[in-house]
């Protein structure tokens, strides 16, 4: 039995593709590239194409047994999500009803599912629960709240039983040092961050100033990818025992501001990062920390990077030996 991992070339799908094919699980890794790189694949077995494309999906499920799905491919740039909506909900949405559809129709019926901290917007109470009130502040947060709630009726319908992790900020890179991060443009903060402390970038933007934060920036939970890749494992031994279908809040309940993460960059890079006030970005909260008791109870989830610094440390590893990421794009 195999499992099918989409987007697995990507930066958080392949960290949870290495701790599979370490397992000793068979993966099938379909990937666009439209984010991805050939050099992310741990070795497991590459398929070039698009999650949308029907006679494709019905050629891997029809070649391969697949046990389950892990459904990493989409796009996830919350100000982009703002100025383009038909991109995220083409290819978040109606790309992600083709693959249940041709799911459905080989009989696959387990999926665990990249959801976002994005769908709950300006958080009510923090930290968050999953069952906090959805109002996402972006089409970004909209298409995966959008998702979550065709899967709840797929199970109802269908019997589709699926597990959505919800990432609040995910970052660092895998300790191995062979894979990490890289997004061409790149828009997150630990990374450009990083950039600056390597010479790549003159200085970094903070996106507001004046938010309702302590110190005015935009307060966010931090999770390392490689504790996020060891969650969907857990995911996946749960839905083959039987679990029923379930949604849990990543993060490490702890929030840190766009000012406190550029002071532990520069503590751990040892260099001076540049950092100018800018434009509020369209779509952000101002700030988003999860609950993340009940995978931590339910699963058994235990973060082996959970502190801001080892965070860091792990992406600034990647970053100074990879200056050029995978160096393909
Ligand atoms: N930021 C800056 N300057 C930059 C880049 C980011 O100030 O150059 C700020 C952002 O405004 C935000 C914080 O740094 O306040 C973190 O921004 P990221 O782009 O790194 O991450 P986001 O919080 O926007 O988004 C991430 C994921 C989303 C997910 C979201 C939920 O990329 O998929 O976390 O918290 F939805």
């Amino acid at each position: 039995m195999a499992i099918l991992v989409t987007g697995g070339l990507g930066y958080v799908g392949s960290h949870a593709v290495k701790l599979l094919v370490d397992r000793g699980e068979q993966v099938i890794n379909l990937d666009d590239l439209s984010y991805g790189h050939v050099g992310a694949a741990s070795g497991s077995e590459v398929v070039i194409g698009d999650i949308g494309d029907a006679g494709l999906l019905k050629s891997i499920f029809s070649k391969y047994t697949i046990d389950a799905v892990m459904h990493f491919a989409a796009f996830a740039a919350v100000g982009e999500s703002v100025e383009n909506p038909q991109k995220y909900y083409i290819n978040n949405i109606s790309k992600s009803i083709v693959l249940l559809q041709e799911m459905l129709a080989a009989g696959v019926k387990k999926m665990i599912f990249s959801s976002t901290a994005a769908v709950f917007g300006e958080p009510q109470v923090v930290p968050i629960p999953e069952d906090h009130p959805k109002d996402p502040t972006n089409p970004y947060g909209r298409s995966k709240l959008m998702l979550e709630e065709i899967l709840s009726e797929y199970d109802h319908a269908y019997g589709l039983k699926w597990t959505a992790l919800r990432y609040f900020n995910a970052s660092g890179a895998d300790p191995s040092g062979t894979i990490g991060e890289d997004h061409t443009p790149e828009h997150h903060l630990i990374p450009i961050v990083l950039d600056v402390a390597l010479g790549k970038r003159e200085k970094v933007s903070i996106f507001g100033t004046d938010w309702p934060t302590p110190d005015g920036t935009c307060v966010r939970d931090y999770v390392h990818v490689t504790d996020l890749a060891n969650a969907h494992i857990l995911a996946l031994e749960a839905l083959r025992s039987g679990a029923s279908s379930n949604v849990y809040n990543m993060g490490n309940g702890s929030g840190y501001s766009v000012k406190e993460v550029i002071t532990v960059a520069e503590e751990v890079t040892g260099k001076k990062i540049a950092a100018v006030p800018a434009e509020r970005r369209a779509g952000d909260p101002a700030r988003l920390v999860a609950s993340s008791e009940k995978i931590k109870k339910e699963l058994g989830w235990k973060p082996q990077f959970a502190d801001l610094p080892t965070i860091i440390s792990t992406a600034w590893e990647w970053h100074k030996n990879h200056p050029n990421g995978f160096g393909d794009k």
